[in-house]
């Protein structure tokens, strides 16, 4: 049987030319798990074991869910954060321990912008009826975006000052120095499914006049500079990245070829991790079905350098259909989410399946599977 090249090793590359090592391919894409019931953005135990499985289910590389920048920019409270150094304190244990077994640790930077202030789906509280944003009783706080506007049915935001944004932007890169001091190998910065970033990169909700609104170098502003903010002051010898809407999938929305332009800008400022999802403002109008991004993330692998790391998501459940992408050069890697949450055991079974080398923990092997 011929190797596998979704397990075959990796390297994305960082400034320093060491690059992150990662053992295969396969990656834990963000996913918000709403558990910090103290409200205060500290992960908990829970973060620990979710995540750490995760390393032991043969993972390269995990990737934190949604970590808000600032306690404003939470999509609900019971967010994780990285605004304080308490946070950064709990972090650590984490970072340590899922290193130790073998796989990189990212964290996804983000803000959350208009959709920001929600109860998020938390099912005991929309058993109560609780739905969009949190109500002035139940704690719900101010939101900030490029633009008031009504596209998000929540309540509405207000309008960033030009100093707002400055201040934001710094926001950006000390949770990214938090980021390093708490041990993370990675940073992607959640600039999709109608965020922050999104909410400024989409014409249908910036409605600027000013220099970040309007053009697309305009609206693509206040990215690059949190990007050239936090490229400042991340180390050298850690990566790099970040997550796209590739598509809003709306006429007059971000497009492809908007994706396109920005990815190969933000190689230059020295991103080289590409995740591509798609979608997040307005209401969802793209394509389902099995691997239903993947074109994104290949029309952004076949515009960028050969070294950027690239990976496709969405409906990638099958051992044999992730090796296909990646054998047919569609994308350097994949990122299993949903199907992950089922199986945190994923890679081991692909990697079995594919015919590789075996990476299950010696303790599970023992059991002669
Ligand atoms: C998500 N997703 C997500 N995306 C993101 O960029 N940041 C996040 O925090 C979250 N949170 C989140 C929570 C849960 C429970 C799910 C299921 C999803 C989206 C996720 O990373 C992924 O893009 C999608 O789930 C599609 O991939 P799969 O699940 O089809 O492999």
């Amino acid at each position: 049987m011929p190797q596998s090249k979704l397990f075959s090793e990796v390297t994305i590359p960082t400034k320093s030319g060491a690059g992150l090592q990662l053992r295969n391919r396969v990656v834990l894409p963000p996913m918000c798990q709403y558990v910090v019931a103290q409200r205060d953005g500290i992960p908990t135990t829970w973060q620990l074991t979710h995540l750490g499985s995760m390393a032991h289910g043969g993972f390269s590389l995990i990737i934190t869910e949604a970590t808000a920048v600032a306690p404003e920019g939470r999509i609900s409270d019971r967010d994780t954060g990285l605004w304080n150094e308490e946070q950064v304190e709990a972090w650590k244990p984490i970072t340590q321990y899922i290193r130790s077994h073998g796989a990189a640790v990212g964290v996804q930077l983000a803000h959350a912008g208009a959709k920001a202030s929600t109860y998020g789906w938390l099912e005991d509280i929309e058993a109560a009826g609780k739905v969009g944003s949190i109500s002035d009783e139940d704690g719900g706080w101010e939101t900030f975006s490029a633009s008031s506007t009504d596209i998000f049915g929540l309540k509405p935001a207000t309008a960033m000052s030009i100093e707002q944004i400055q201040k934001s932007v710094q926001d950006w890169a000390r949770a990214a120095q938090r980021a390093d001091v708490a041990g993370f190998d990675l940073i992607q910065i959640h600039a999709a499914h109608g965020y922050l970033i999104h909410q400024f990169l989409s014409p249908l909700n910036n409605q600027r006049t000013d220099e970040y609104g309007g053009s697309f170098e305009n609206r693509t502003r206040y990215l690059r500079e949190l990007v050239s903010a936090i490229s400042a002051v991340w180390p050298e010898d850690k990566a790099l990245g970040i997550r796209f809407s590739g598509e809003d999938w709306l006429e007059g929305g971000w497009r492809l070829e908007d994706t396109v332009k920005l990815a190969k800008e933000m190689y230059d400022l020295g991103v080289r991790a590409f995740d591509l999802s798609s979608a997040g403002i307005g209401a969802y109008a793209g394509p389902t079905g099995p691997g239903y991004q993947v074109p994104l993330a290949q029309a952004v692998k076949q515009a960028l350098p050969e070294d950027a790391f690239v990976t496709a998501v969405g409906a990638i459940t099958d051992a044999i259909q992730a090796e296909q992408i990646v054998v047919t050069g569609q994308a350097d890697g994949v990122s299993i989410g949903r199907a992950a949450l089922g199986n945190p055991q994923w890679p081991n079974h692909a990697a079995q399946q594919l015919g590789a080398k075996k990476a299950y923990p010696v303790q599970y092997w023992r059991g002669r599977w």
